[in-house]
């Protein structure tokens, strides 16, 4: 992905619009999942359910828009100042969140039709089945999800902190490199 081929100003309007769709629907789904083993078989849970796996899906469509958006348009040069391991930690976060945000809800949805559930969008259309229904496949990649699942939660803190330390501590222009111009972005 090109990185760096814009003045280290800011963020394109199409990649900010893209971040915080998705950072919109991704800490509800981590929130969600994470409370789901915690609820009753009924209405609630159902519902909890139905939510997460359409904000999953919906994530997985965005995130590909969102790489397509990002090889067309590339990304900000580093904020000057910012020290070259911090260049790397943050492009490491950066890319694993890119991969795992495919990766997870590509698992999240095969081992729901393995498990034989249905993915109701929104109450508007189901999502079809993209395998048969197989317990021990569902139960493996159930597995992987948690675990990718707890990872993603553990790398958007680390983000988020690093956004907020940037703001608040060092008070450089990094976040303002995502904001919209209305919330005093650039
Ligand atoms: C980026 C998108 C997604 C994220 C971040 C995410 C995250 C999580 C997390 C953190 C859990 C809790 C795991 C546990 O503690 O047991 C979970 C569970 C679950 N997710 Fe997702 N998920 C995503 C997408 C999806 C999609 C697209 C589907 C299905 C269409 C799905 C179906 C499920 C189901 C059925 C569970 C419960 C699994 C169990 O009871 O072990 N998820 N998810
Ligand atoms: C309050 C929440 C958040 C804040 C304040 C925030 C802030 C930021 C900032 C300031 C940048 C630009 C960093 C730079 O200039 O190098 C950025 C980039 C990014 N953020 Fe967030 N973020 C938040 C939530 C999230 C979430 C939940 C995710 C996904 C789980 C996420 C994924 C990313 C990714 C992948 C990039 C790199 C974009 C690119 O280079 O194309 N962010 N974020």
């Amino acid at each position: 992905m090109t990185y760096g081929n814009l003045p280290p100003e800011g963020y394109p309007a199409s990649s900010k619009w893209l971040h915080w769709l998705v950072a919109a629907l991704v800490l509800p789904a981590i929130a969600v999942g994470l409370y789901l083993p915690y609820t009753q078989p009924g209405p609630f849970q159902d519902g909890l359910f139905n939510a997460h796996k359409a904000f999953g899906v919906l994530i997985l469509v965005l995130m590909i828009v969102r790489i397509l958006n990002r090889f067309a348009v590339g990304a900000p040069a580093p904020e000057p100042g910012i020290a070259p391991w911090q260049k790397t930690v943050s492009s490491a976060v950066h890319g694993l969140l890119y991969v795992l945000l495919v990766v997870q809800p590509v698992i999240g949805y095969t081992a729901n039709s393995a498990f034989g559930a249905s993915v109701p969008f929104f109450s508007l259309f189901e999502i079809p089945p993209i395998v048969e229904k197989n317990d021990a496949l569902a139960e493996r990649l159930f597995a992987i999800h948690r675990v990718i699942g707890i990872s993603i939660a553990f790398l958007a803190a680390m983000h988020i902190g690093a956004a907020l330390q940037h703001a608040i501590l060092m008070r450089d222009g990094v976040l303002q490199r995502m904001l919209p111009r209305a919330l005093g972005g650039r």
